[in-house]
């Protein structure tokens, strides 16, 4: 059996490393720099490993391609590419349909197409197969089906083998293909009865997350306002072995998920005149919290940011990546130099971004602790600044805060 993948990021590449040990799988991917990378035996992804990857190129399991024409073969197509929002905040379903153009042009066989990519309900069924069928010349059509993905980028606990997966076959048969693929490497399958629930439940996950951080972080500045500790708090509440989860304060939410996919949730309810006010809510309370954050640093510095020298550790989204897609850090930055602060950032794990490169951590009259990686040792983010705000939690109690 042979699979193709469509988009070698986060998701894609994750699925082609453990496909790729019981199938033959070709990487497709647009962007040829990932490409030529790939093919090297180069990683781009945490927690695929290179050493893997050029393990699997060796074997003959995997390569990568940005022609069309190399999938011709596959009997099986996985769909993983962004779905972010357009400029007016709906769904951006771009990438998809030229997903769609690659396999409708290419695949000349009937082949069972999984998408992967998160989107609003009806996606597979009124988008994915009437674009596919109209970019195709087939007289005989493909089987569809819905995996949204759950992979979290960087930890380890959770992979593709022990994370259950939700899917849904637009039919039985593609339902029972789907099955059979995705359990040679994946121990808990989970069929729901239509693909629009899959879809649905992708969505609701990230919603969920998205409306407790929000909550979270309304209670932080309500716990400030009464001079207690959130963390006590938050741990004190924690104590009841039901009806609770804990969440953790933050600097804002970031990521491709979690401030997106939400809002793929409030259009199509608004689409059909459900007010998702609660949604978009907990969206502008998490965008908010770059600005108390700022608003706070100002107050514990004699009311004034202009002038002085702040170092803002940590711009990826979360910990241990170097994704910095709609990272809190963005905004705070942006809202330290509108008060004429001299902004710059330390993150090894970046490197650069927007044009800069991370700085040393030294030497700066203020630091702003927005994602802590396990590789910065906390006694030099302590070292680095008289003044420390730590947006994390993960610094309290160390010594010298
Ligand atoms: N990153 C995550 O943690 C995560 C988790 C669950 C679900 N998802 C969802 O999975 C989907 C993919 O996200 P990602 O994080 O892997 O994105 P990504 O940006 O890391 O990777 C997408 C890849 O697709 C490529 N691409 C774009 N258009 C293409 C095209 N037409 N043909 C071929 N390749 C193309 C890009 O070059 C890129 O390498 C999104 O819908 C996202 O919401 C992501």
């Amino acid at each position: 059996m042979k699979v193709g993948i469509i988009g070698q990021g986060y998701v894609g590449l994750t699925i082609a490393a453990f496909a790729s040990e019981y199938f033959k799988v070709i990487g497709f991917d647009n962007n040829r720099k990932i490409v030529d990378q790939l093919n090297l035996g180069k990683s781009h992804i945490e927690g695929v490993e290179s050493s893997a990857l050029q393990k699997r190129i060796r074997e003959g399991a995997y390569r990568a391609t940005f022609l069309g024409q190399d999938l011709s073969e596959v009997d099986i197509v996985v769909i993983a590419v962004p779905t972010p929002l357009s400029n007016d905040r709906k769904p951006d379903l771009a990438f998809i349909e030229a997903a769609c153009r690659t396999i409708g042009e290419n695949i000349k066989k009937s082949v069972l197409v999984i998408n992967e990519s998160t989107s609003f309900p009806g996606t597979l069924r009124n988008f994915i197969k009437p674009a596919i069928e109209k970019y195709s010349t087939l007289n005989f059509g493909h089987l569809y089906a819905i995996s949204p993905e759950r992979v979290d980028p960087g930890r380890g606990d959770f992979t593709q083998r022990n994370t259950p997966r939700l899917f849904a076959g637009l039919t039985p048969e593609a339902a029972t293909k789907t099955r059979e693929f995705y359990s040679k490497f994946c121990d808990n399958l989970i069929e729901v009865s239509s693909p629009e629930v899959a879809e649905a439940a992708k969505l609701f996950e990230n919603t969920f997350r998205q409306v407790n951080i929000a909550l979270v972080n309304e209670f932080a500045q309500i716990a400030h306002s009464l001079g207690i500790s959130v963390y006590e708090t938050l741990d004190a509440a924690n104590t009841k072995p039901y009806g609770f989860m804990k969440f953790s304060p933050s600097a804002g939410v970031g990521g491709h998920c979690i401030p997106v996919d939400p809002t793929y949730l409030a259009v199509v309810a608004e689409e059909r005149g459900v007010p998702a006010t609660f949604i978009r809510r907990a969206n502008e309370v998490n965008l908010e919290m770059s600005k108390y954050v700022v608003d706070r640093v100002q107050a514990d510095n004699q009311d004034s940011l202009k002038g002085k020298s702040v170092l803002v550790i940590g711009v990826a989204y979360k910990p241990n990546i170097a994704d910095v897609r709609e990272t809190a850090a963005s905004l705070i930055i942006r809202h330290l130099r509108d008060r004429g602060a001299v902004v710059s950032w330390h993150d090894e794990v970046v490197g650069t971004w927007n044009s800069e490169s991370s700085v040393p951590l030294k030497g700066a009259d203020i630091a702003v602790v927005v994602t802590k990686h396990d590789s910065v040792d906390p006694a030099d983010i302590i070292a680095s600044a008289p003044y420390i705000f730590d947006t994390t939690g993960t610094l309290k109690g160390v010594q010298g805060l």
